[in-house]
């Protein structure tokens, strides 16, 4: 992967060096360079729009949600997928348009659905029976009307570099197609006079690599809109693909390519609305990890080092699983290099440790790195999806602070949280031994 590295041998973000980052804004420090968000979202919405299909592309906000970040979606032209009041909050307070906004979740709740129904957003992503009832009833009481999209679960599971294909879908989202669940769903929907069904949700799953998991689930939900079309007279306006585009986080990684993955949705739309003599609905996707995440760059100060003879070199790192636990979590691998060092040759493989007091807080088990001395200054690429999204105070340590970048110039945008906010929560416990206060 091509890096910005100046005379110096020291690693540019976004033209601005990486350590007057850390000197400023002190590490751990997620940085964020805007110019690749931007160019992400416009090669989203620019590759959709050369097919001269109707599609929306909405940024599936989980993946990296703050009131900046949520500013420069909207500046892009991208819809918006939230999952909670908080996330909603972000997009209200970001000014985000209201009508581009669609919601999901499996257990909204009555708060969550009232914020969405009082925000007049632009749609509800419904997920279960429970949720088409209260919702109906809240848009009652409210007097007020919903668009929405049913979500199915088309029995495709994707993986990274595959998909498999269960008969009967085991998820906790949506409605499954082959138990007739779906069928029962529509027909609910369909009694509901608060409810306006736009068309069918799916998401296969996140990170993939193939784009045959996703015209197969084209395939499901079209034999699903021609059923309820002869038996319903319904006709969908909309056909929502979900997320799942993957990225490229090692050299191993094989990442999808957007123009095939464009031409292959938008091919097996037509073909099937050809074939089926349906009206083309427009095509609505859910990126988030790949508008966010190669534009994320973590910083980290070298603390500790510990060499075990034969085994393997520990360097420690101001931050961890606190600021990025895909790696504990799901064996996420990445790529980093020492900032400061870029024209340095490459002296020998280490694992980068995190601090947290748990052994599994590894965020890298075997990188090559120039020589590592304490104060190096070390660079972990591609975690700007699910990194601060997923971030916790695990050992009460701090968030860490989010700068964004373009064209040399840099500000803060999410500040760095500090211990008084930590405990900002706390109440003391007075039913002790006298008064504790
Ligand atoms: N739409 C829906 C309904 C989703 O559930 C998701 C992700 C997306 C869109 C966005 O998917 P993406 O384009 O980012 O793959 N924490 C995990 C990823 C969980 C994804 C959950 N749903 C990770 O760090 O890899």
């Amino acid at each position: 992967m091509k890096r910005d590295i100046n005379q110096q041998g020291e690693l540019q973000i976004a033209g601005v060096r990486a350590q007057e980052l850390a000197d400023l804004y002190g590490t751990p420090l997620y940085v964020y360079n805007v110019e690749r968000i931007r160019e992400n979202a416009r090669a989203f919405i620019d590759t959709f729009n050369t097919y001269g299909v109707n599609a929306q592309v909405a940024y599936a906000s989980k993946a990296f949600s703050s009131i900046a970040m949520l500013q420069v979606a909207k500046q892009e032209g991208l819809s918006l997928d939230v999952v909670s009041q908080g996330e909603l909050h972000t997009a209200l307070e970001a000014g985000f348009p209201r009508d581009k906004i669609h919601m999901h979740g499996n257990n909204k709740s009555v708060q969550e659905l009232e914020m969405a129904i009082d925000s007049n957003i632009g749609c509800v992503v419904v997920d279960n029976f429970f949720e088409i009832h209260l919702l109906s009833q809240l848009l009652h009481e409210k007097n007020k009307h919903m668009d929405v999209l049913l979500r199915v679960t088309p029995g495709i599971e994707a993986h990274t570099h595959d998909y498999i294909l269960t008969g009967q879908e085991d998820s906790k989202f949506g409605f499954d197609l082959s138990s007739g669940q779906a069928e029962k769903a529509f027909q609910q929907i369909a009694i509901e006079d608060r409810l306006h069904l736009k068309g069918l949700h799916c998401h296969i799953g996140s990170q993939i690599f193939e784009t045959s998991g996703f015209t197969m689930a084209t395939r499901k939900l079209f034999q699903t809109m021609a059923f309820w079309r002869e038996n319903h007279g319904f006709i969908a306006e909309v056909l929502n693909l979900g997320g799942g585009f993957g990225i490229q986080y090692t050299k191993e990684d094989d990442p999808l390519d957007l123009n095939e993955y464009a031409h292959a949705l938008i091919t097996e739309v037509k073909k099937q609305s050809s074939e089926l003599q349906y009206p083309m609905p427009e095509i609505w996707i859910e990126p988030g990890r790949a508008i966010v995440g190669d534009a994320g760059t973590s910083l980290y100060t070298v603390g500790s080092i510990k060499h075990i003879p034969q085994v393997r070199t520990y360097i420690s790192v101001d931050g961890g699983m606190t600021d990025n636990i895909r790696p504990a979590l799901y064996q996420a691998k990445y790529e980093a290099v020492l900032a400061n060092k870029m024209h340095e040759s490459i002296e020998q493989t280490y694992a980068v440790a995190g601090k947290c007091c748990e052994s599994g807080d590894m965020l890298i088990w075997d990188v090559e790195l120039p020589k590592v001395e304490h104060h190096d200054l070390l660079a972990m690429f591609s975690t700007g999806a699910y990194g601060y999204a997923m971030a916790n105070n695990y050992n009460r340590f701090q968030k860490a602070a989010v700068v964004f970048v373009e064209q040399g110039r840099h500000q803060i945008v999410v500040r760095r949280e500090d211990y008084r906010e930590m405990t900002r929560l706390d109440c003391t416990y007075d039913y002790g031994e006298g008064n504790l206060i």
